[in-house]
């Protein structure tokens, strides 16, 4: 229990570091394209096309440990350890870290949460050449065991 708290701990102090740098450029992006984003398009669509995108990845307890850590080190300080996006980082963008306990952030389906992680969104960074395609879905199969409400 101990070793697995420190665990997390370092994880995130990791997190943070990289938020660091990360945010000092999404920060002055975000700046400019809030104003546009409240006006013209509140709501963050992936096209239809990707709602073909399936997930060739299976649920299993190897999959999920991966993406655990890939969430810890890429997304915990936006998305908080929670995934109810109230990281650390979070915290100072001009457009709050979507919520990934709520059932309507499930019910777009996976192939357009994956568009959207590889694709980003000012200030949510782009993981398409960041994360292997094999690692964006264990991370979605993490957060998919971890977050998604049981119905
Ligand atoms: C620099 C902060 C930051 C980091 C790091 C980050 N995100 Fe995000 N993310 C955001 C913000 C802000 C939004 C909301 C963007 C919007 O709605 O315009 C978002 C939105 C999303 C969405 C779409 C939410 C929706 O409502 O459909 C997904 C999926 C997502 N993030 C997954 C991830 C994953 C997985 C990681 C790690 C691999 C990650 N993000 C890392 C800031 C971040």
């Amino acid at each position: 229990m101990v070793k697995r708290y420190s665990a997390e701990r370092k994880a995130l102090a990791v997190a943070l570091t990289m938020a660091g740098l990360l945010t000092a450029g999404s920060l002055a992006l975000a700046h400019t394209d809030t104003r546009h984003a409240s006006i013209s398009e509140a709501k963050w669509k992936a096209p239809k096309r990707a709602d073909k995108i399936r997930n060739p990845t299976k649920m299993t307890a190897a999959n999920i440990a991966a993406g655990k850590a890939i969430f810890n080190t890429n997304c915990v300080m936006c998305h908080g350890v929670h995934g109810n996006g109230n990281g650390t980082a979070g915290a100072f963008l001009s457009v709050k870290p979507a919520d990934f306990r709520k059932a309507s952030f499930w019910k777009q389906g996976e192939g357009a949460i994956f568009w959207k992680l590889s694709n980003g969104k000012s200030p949510m960074p782009a993981f398409r050449d960041k994360l292997s395609r094999h690692k964006r879905w264990q991370v979605i199969d993490y957060m998919a065991s971890a977050f998604k409400p049981k119905s």
